[in-house]
């Protein structure tokens, strides 16, 4: 399927939940606020990729991003890390609540696909 559609309302807030699109990973996060503000504060000069959070999310209680991680492709695992976000347990990446890289050896932040929110309730990725 080329597109996917997901009901929000069955991610409660500080929940993940991982989906599967095109082959690969899928992971929507319903952030808290004290995630959102510990995010949107972050220097972005101290980033490795730097991404303000702004860019990489269109509500910010909504992170929609491919679980693959850059830098071999292997899946991250969520609330996990030292960045409260997510960690890939091959070579010990990890990457924060905005899905950015923070540590380890991946190059660039999880990728952020094409999605719409389709009405108040439904997200479409792709
Ligand atoms: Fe994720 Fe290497 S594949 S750290």
């Amino acid at each position: 399927l080329a597109k996917i559609e997901v009901k929000l309302a069955e991610i409660p807030e500080g929940k993940s939940v991982t989906f599967k699109w095109r082959g690969k990973p899928l992971f929507i996060r319903h952030r808290t606020a004290a995630e959102i503000q510990q995010e949107q504060s972050v220097n972005v000069s101290t980033l490795r990729d730097p991404q303000h959070d702004n860019e990489r999310v269109q509500k910010p209680e909504w992170l929609v991003v491919l679980g693959v991680c850059t830098h071999l492709g292997c899946v991250p695992i969520a609330n996990a890390g030292d960045f409260g976000g997510y960690y890939c347990p091959c070579h010990g990446s990890h990457y924060d609540a905005s899905r950015r890289i923070r540590k380890g050896p991946a190059p660039l932040n999880l990728e952020v696909p094409a999605y719409v929110f389709q009405d108040e309730g439904t997200l479409v990725v792709g």
